[in-house]
């Protein structure tokens, strides 16, 4: 599964000798806090959201209890690993409130750059679903505009992938096919592609998602606008809210 490729799957021990994964940790936690009993919460993918179901499983091991929608089949089984109970949208169609990671936080608008992990579509359907989408990432991540370090990661139908990539390259992007680690192409949850799209600053982000989507064979990007409530960042002199 799209899951087991994630070559980032982390090795907890060595990680937390690091201090920025310390503060991730801590941001991660600190979101985790927001989660109240009765509540239907969305759980994100990535290394800072496998930190913040940790905590979400501890919390359940002490008696909170609340009902979860993850993003990917790696949170699922993380979350299943603790007990937590999982849900879907036939039965909770709403969700109160999202925690996930991103890749890039545009300062000023809170828009982001998110499916480094593959995750992409369905952290953006959960995120679409829910009342709050609070977002963690250490302070690395904050940029001034979209697409200063990472490109935009879309996922596209494995029909026709060749043409997609074509009609990306029209709007002005050198878009990589992802190959897993074994240098095959990176079959997301959903089965289909990703196409890493470097479009290198972005002036733009909400014009650009917009005809990214209209390209036929797109099924997503991630490129993240205007859902975000609150980015919790971690930082060397601790945790900052910014909100939305
Ligand atoms: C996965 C994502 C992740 O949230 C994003 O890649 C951040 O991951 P990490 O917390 O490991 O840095 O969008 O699709």
């Amino acid at each position: 599964t799209a899951s087991q490729m994630d070559s980032r799957s982390p090795d907890m021990t060595l990680q937390i000798s690091d201090p920025r994964e310390e503060q991730k940790r801590l941001a991660a936690i600190e979101a985790a806090s927001m989660v109240r009993d009765g509540m239907v919460v969305g759980l994100g993918s990535g290394t800072t959201s496998a930190y913040m179901i940790d905590e979400l499983g501890r919390r359940w091991a002490e008696g909170l209890r609340f009902s979860a929608i993850p993003t990917s089949e790696r949170s699922a089984e993380q979350a299943r690993s603790h007990g937590i109970k999982l849900v879907t949208f036939a039965s909770h169609p709403q969700i109160d409130l999202d925690i996930d990671g991103a890749d890039e936080v545009e300062m000023g608008t809170l828009n982001l750059i998110k499916g480094r992990g593959g995750a992409l579509f369905r952290e953006k359907i959960v995120a679409a679903a829910s009342r709050r989408f609070v977002v963690v990432v250490d302070e690395s991540k904050l940029v001034r505009r979209l697409g200063h370090h990472m490109p935009v990661p879309v996922e596209v139908t494995t029909f026709g992938w060749e043409l997609t990539a074509t009609r990306l390259r029209d709007l002005g992007a050198r878009p990589t096919l992802r190959l897993d680690q074994h240098g095959t192409p990176f079959c997301t949850d959903g089965g289909n592609l990703i196409l890493d799209c470097n479009f290198g600053e972005i002036a733009d982000s909400v014009a650009l998602a917009r005809k990214i989507r209209a390209i036929v064979g797109v099924i997503e990007s991630g490129l993240f606008i205007g859902r975000t409530s609150e980015v919790i960042v971690a930082g060397q002199d601790g945790l900052k809210h910014l909100m939305a």
